[in-house]
């Protein structure tokens, strides 16, 4: 009886499944930790919510080709500097907001979502607010009214009155202006930054 090389035996090929396995997962636990701490607010990509105290501003990165954030000296929102606490409360309402009203419905953040509307990755950047002074009052009075303050952008689109209230237009402005300071790698491609003093 001749016998079987050793790559054809079955204790082989157990082995080897075992170690494939074995190894899989240990690349999957590493990736898991490294995505965490990509994703997770207060790291390198992700700033902590205390950010929206600070100025969000963007320069052309020669290196990585597109557009990187660069958090500037403080600008409070609405004029009041918030607790690392408040601010982490304020942009949690937001966001919960944002998904009960479903904005994703219409609207893209963060690569999810529809085309229907543009995208608000960046939306606090947004160049059409027009002046760095008057953008913030312009977007609570454009989230609570925006039938009433249509801009459309060209397209004929309405933004549907959504019955947002004061404090969840406030939340809404935090939680986009937290959302513009992540480091998307250059996303959306070729945004412009409004223009900003100092
Ligand atoms: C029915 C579709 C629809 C839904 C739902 C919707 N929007 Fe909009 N939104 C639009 C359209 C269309 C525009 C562009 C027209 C305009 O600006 O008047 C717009 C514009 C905006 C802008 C201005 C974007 C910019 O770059 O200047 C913001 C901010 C915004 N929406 C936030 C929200 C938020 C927050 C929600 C959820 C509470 C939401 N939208 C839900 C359709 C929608």
């Amino acid at each position: 009886m001749s016998a079987a090389p050793w790559w054809a035996s079955e204790n082989a090929w157990k082995k080897i499944a075992i170690w494939v396995t074995g190894l899989s997962l240990v690349v999957l636990i590493f990736l898991t930790f490294d995505s965490m701490q990509q994703i997770t607010a207060g790291g390198k990509r992700v700033p902590d919510y205390s950010v929206i105290n600070q100025r969000i501003d963007y320069r052309f990165d020669d290196v990585r080709k597109y557009q990187v954030p660069v958090i500037g000296p403080e600008a409070p929102l609405f004029g009041k500097k918030v607790s690392a606490e408040e601010a982490e409360a304020l942009v949690a309402h937001g966001k919960k907001t944002f998904q009960g009203r479903n904005c994703i419905n219409c609207h893209t953040i963060l690569g999810n979502g529809a085309y229907y509307a543009p995208d608000l990755t960046k939306a606090w950047l947004d160049p059409a607010w027009g002046a760095e002074a008057a953008r913030e009052s312009l977007m609570i009075e454009f989230l609570k009214n925006p039938d009433q303050n249509a801009r459309t952008f060209g397209t004929g689109r309405k933004m549907a009155h959504l019955r947002v209230t004061d404090e969840e237009a406030k939340a809404l402005v935090a939680y986009l202006k937290w959302v513009s300071s992540i480091d998307t790698n250059g996303f959306p491609y070729n945004f412009k930054t409004i223009q900003q003093g100092g």
